[in-house]
């Protein structure tokens, strides 16, 4: 999307890049100045061909203003442009992003982006270390404002949570998407939306209090509004029913930022991307990403019946390829899931979302066939886990200077709320990832369905909403 003052009518013409053959770079956020940062980056050199070197390339800067820079790399008789633009998010940060012209098949589509990812990654690492900036950016923390309660609807409770629903916008189009499933496009009462990366989700706080997350749909381009899929639920608590039978178009609601738990990388040689009923909404973005950016995937929608596929004229409309597979009962499932992850190629990644029994079985399966944890995403709508919070036990927050006792029946999330510690949080149910933090000292006892099963051994990080300590003592990097 590009976006310019209101005064400008024209479409923007970048000239010297051929439209059919663009392909965009991942985005690169730096925590430095964006004037400091295009300073840099003039000096940036690229290999135009995956064939050859950056050595051996002969790199110039053919075009400079205050936001991009054009430069033309040549090896032998192939050359390739690059436009990078430098766009400021605050005055100490900002986000590289670039396009690269003729890209000529999809083994080089992958090399040049990951040409470009790392060697921008090496220039930001660079710049901030020359600047002093932290490479890691320290735990964020919502804002001190208004704060509602997060839960889904079988584990609602009534304590204040992190979910922070500062954005206000309203319901453009409301619209029956398939069997159970209504369709909400949300546009900005004011200003722009925040970009939503694929796999992105929102809060929304719901008229009568509740606060519910679900998953934007949007392809690339399509900024101006976030789209979702909401499923009325057989047993919901009041979130699907209300937005189902409450939300009318020309309604005003209040949505968090997009935040980012199920995020895609655009570095596998192919993706295979499974979906279950309405577990196709982030699919659904990272299809479309997927499908934009050239890169080989597949998309497999299990659904009860052809009426039960959620966004099936969006997936088509964008061109994205999708096999359906309907009415299968668990063993049925289970074959397909066996064939569709027969195989494990390195540089291959699965992304899974859908009910809980049918991740599990995708989790199981992949195991069984070889894959590594590393290369299995998932992402669950809930966590089924029968919580155990029977334990007391202290946490100190290394970074705080703070130790804390965390009786029975509370969680370590709510012991640091109340101590003055404000985290962010979601789900609140293990399930979404917002509330993770790193663990320093001692051993967790995890029952999230966040972390995969590595992750667990390791020990390393924990979600403080559901998750306590095996032994006496916890040390959280907060
Ligand atoms: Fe979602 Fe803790 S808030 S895992």
């Amino acid at each position: 999307m590009w976006a310019a003052p209101a005064d400008i009518q024209d479409d923007v013409h970048i000239s010297g890049l051929n439209e059919g053959d663009l392909l965009t770079l991942r985005p690169i956020p730096v925590n430095a100045p964006a004037d400091v940062v295009l300073e840099r980056l003039k000096s940036y050199r690229f290999a135009p061909v995956f064939e050859a070197n950056v050595a051996q390339s002969e790199v110039r800067l053919i075009e400079a203003d205050q936001r991009s820079l054009r430069f033309l790399s040549s090896y032998e008789n192939d050359s390739a442009e690059v436009l990078l633009f430098v766009q400021p998010v605050s005055e100490g940060r900002c986000v590289v992003r670039g396009i690269v012209s003729s890209v000529k098949c999809q083994q080089e589509r992958m090399a040049i982006l990951r040409q470009h990812n790392w060697l921008l990654s090496e220039a930001r690492n660079s710049i901030e270390a020359e600047l002093g900036s932290p490479l890691t950016p320290p735990v964020e923390v919502a804002p001190k404002i208004v704060q509602f309660h997060a839960r889904p609807d079988s584990v609602a409770r009534t304590e204040s949570s992190g979910a922070v629903t500062a954005l206000r916008v309203s319901v453009k189009r409301k619209w029956s998407e398939c069997d159970d499933v209504m369709a909400f496009e949300l546009v900005p009462l004011e200003g722009a939306l925040p970009t939503a990366q694929p796999g992105s989700h929102i809060d929304v706080r719901l008229p009568n209090g509740l606060t519910r997350q679900y998953s934007i749909v949007n392809g690339p381009g399509e900024g101006s509004s976030y789209q979702i899929g909401v499923k009325r639920e057989l047993d919901s608590r009041g979130g699907s029913e209300c937005l189902h039978e409450v939300v009318r178009e020309g309604d005003l609601l209040a949505i968090s930022a997009p935040r980012n738990n199920f995020p895609l990388r655009r570095d596998a040689e192919k993706t295979i991307l499974i979906a279950g009923g309405i577990g196709v909404t982030p699919i659904c973005a990272m299809a479309q990403a997927l499908h934009h950016q050239g890169l080989a995937y597949e998309l497999h929608h299990f659904a009860r019946t052809a009426s039960h596929i959620a966004f099936a004229r969006r997936l088509s409309q964008a061109g994205v390829n999708h096999r359906q597979h309907l009415g299968l009962d668990a063993a049925a499932t289970a074959k397909m899931l066996h064939d569709v992850l027969a195989k494990y190629e390195p540089s291959q990644q699965v992304y899974v979302c859908g009910p809980g029994p049918m991740l599990t079985a995708a989790r199981q399966i992949a195991q069984e066939n070889g894959w590594p944890e590393s290369a299995v995403h998932f992402e669950y709508f809930a966590n089924d886990t029968l919580i155990d919070d029977s334990s007391s036990f202290e946490v100190s927050l290394a970074r705080s200077n703070l130790s804390l006792t965390v009786g029975a029946g509370e969680t370590i999330l709510e012991v640091l709320r109340r101590n003055g510690v404000d985290m962010p949080s979601s789900c609140e149910q293990g399930a979404c990832g917002t509330c993770m933090v790193s663990v320093l000292e001692g051993e967790p006892f995890h029952q999230d369905v966040y972390l995969n099963n590595d992750e667990k051994k390791q020990g390393k990080k924990i979600m403080t909403c559901v998750s306590r300590a095996l032994g006496k003592r916890l040390v959280l990097d907060i």
